[in-house]
């Protein structure tokens, strides 16, 4: 740890506060009690670096916070077979996010929809009058749209309030705009509202990633057909779907986390877009070249913001950002991307070539280890005994420690 930590220093520039930071095992113990209620602690977990990545040509080193072991060596390994081919291409749409504000009582609910869209000007003047600042960032209310939805209780009608963040993730900003919008809706329909809320299926945020895995280096043609076959599978089956999706979030939501991102917000809105269509499916998709190396896409809403909440007051997710060297909330959107599209990749192939049980397995021998009583140089040496006997189990793990004198 000692040595990646001085290579980073000097890679990104970090001062001494900011290596003691990452060194030291708590920088909340004061602010935790602004951030929540009923404090009574910190819960740790590892913060892992991603490396390989080249995204749009340029390098990243990507933070990730997450306990679970192999994932951020299954990204980098990935990123490094993605490197042969350029690296990860992505884009994004736009900073836009949803705000819902939900009419109910009305007779004639279309008339309702058409006499919203005719005061379209009107609205959007009134919420942007809410937010002046990001105005002066160049965001705001944009446009509306207007939804009649037919639902259990009758018809509703749905304004959806489409308000570019900019590099916030939006959502103080939006229910702001929705809750200040609202009484103008009732009156100008006569109907009465009930909810004014974001919502987290963020479809003007969407961001993309497609990256060339080169046949040789995963391994051959047969490989790349094992993996072409795993994603059919996965696209076909949402039993298997919401497995493969989870390999992706275990990179995207570990860089959300790092970054003090609102890791529910992304994942909820990530598998509501995986369901669009009416069947819940894969965010990623695969097909050969004319080389036959194989290429992967993936697609999602991804709302992240460097700005607001615990991206600024987090000390940690500043300093993550710090590392990232990302400028935009977009382009952090972007390497989200590009980390899930790597670690579904390298779940895909760990699964259609060896297993995922072969990588996990050095260090769950480790964790073993450790819950046996291990300490110091005694972890590895048990641990490496396991791996070699193959079994990873806490009797073995407490009979070899004894035999080694722990
Ligand atoms: C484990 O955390 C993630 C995987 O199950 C993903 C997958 O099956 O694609 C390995």
């Amino acid at each position: 740890m000692k040595e990646r930590l001085s290579v980073l220093a000097r890679k990104r520039g970090l001062n001494e506060e900011e290596i003691r930071m990452l060194e030291g095992r708590g920088c909340l113990q004061e602010l935790a009690e602004g951030m929540i209620e009923n404090v009574i602690g910190v819960m740790e977990v590892p913060l892992g670096l991603a490396v390989n990545f080249l995204i749009n040509g340029k390098e990243y080193l990507i933070p990730m916070a997450i306990e679970e072991p192999s994932v951020v060596a299954a990204a980098s390994n990935a990123a490094r077979i993605a490197r042969l081919h350029g690296g990860f291409a992505t884009k994004m749409d736009s900073s836009c996010m949803i705000g819902q504000i939900q009419l109910v009582g009305v007779d004639e609910p279309l008339k309702a929809k058409a006499r919203i869209l005719e005061c379209k000007d009107k609205i959007l003047e009134r919420a942007n009058e809410c937010d002046p600042i990001l105005v002066k960032f160049g965001g705001g209310a944009r446009d509306i749209e207007v939804r009649v939805i037919d639902t259990r209780l009758g018809p509703m009608v749905i304004t959806h309030l489409i308000v570019d963040t900019r590099d916030a993730m939006g959502a103080n900003a939006v229910n702001t705009m929705a809750e200040a919008v609202a009484p103008m809706i009732e009156e100008m329909t006569g109907g009465h509202v009930y909810l004014r809320i974001l919502s987290n299926l963020a479809t003007k945020r969407l961001v993309r990633a497609q990256a060339v895995f080169d046949k040789e280096a995963l391994g051959g043609e047969s490989v790349v057909d094992g993996i072409l076959s795993a994603w059919a599978f996965a696209e076909s089956d949402p039993y298997r779907a919401a497995t493969h999706n989870k390999g992706i979030m275990n990179g995207i939501t570990a860089l959300v986390l790092a970054t003090g991102n609102d890791t529910r917000a992304v994942e909820a809105g990530v598998h509501a877009y995986a369901a669009i269509k009416g069947r819940y499916s894969t965010l990623t998709v695969y097909e050969k070249d004319k080389e036959g190396n194989l290429v992967g896409t993936i697609e999602l809403p991804c709302a992240v913001g460097l700005v607001g909440g615990a991206t600024k007051t987090h000390p940690k997710a500043r300093l993550n950002l710090k590392i990232l060297g990302v400028e935009s909330a977009s382009e952090l959107a972007q390497v989200a991307a590009a980390l899930g599209l790597a670690q579904n990749l390298a779940a895909l192939r760990a699964l259609t070539v060896e297993g995922i049980q072969k990588g996990h397995m050095s260090l769950h021998a480790r964790n073993i280890a450790i819950m046996a009583g291990a300490q110091g140089d005694l972890i590895d040496a048990v641990a490496e005994r396991m791996v070699a006997e193959k079994c990873v189990r806490m009797d073995r793990a407490q009979e070899i420690l004894k035999e080694l004198g722990g």
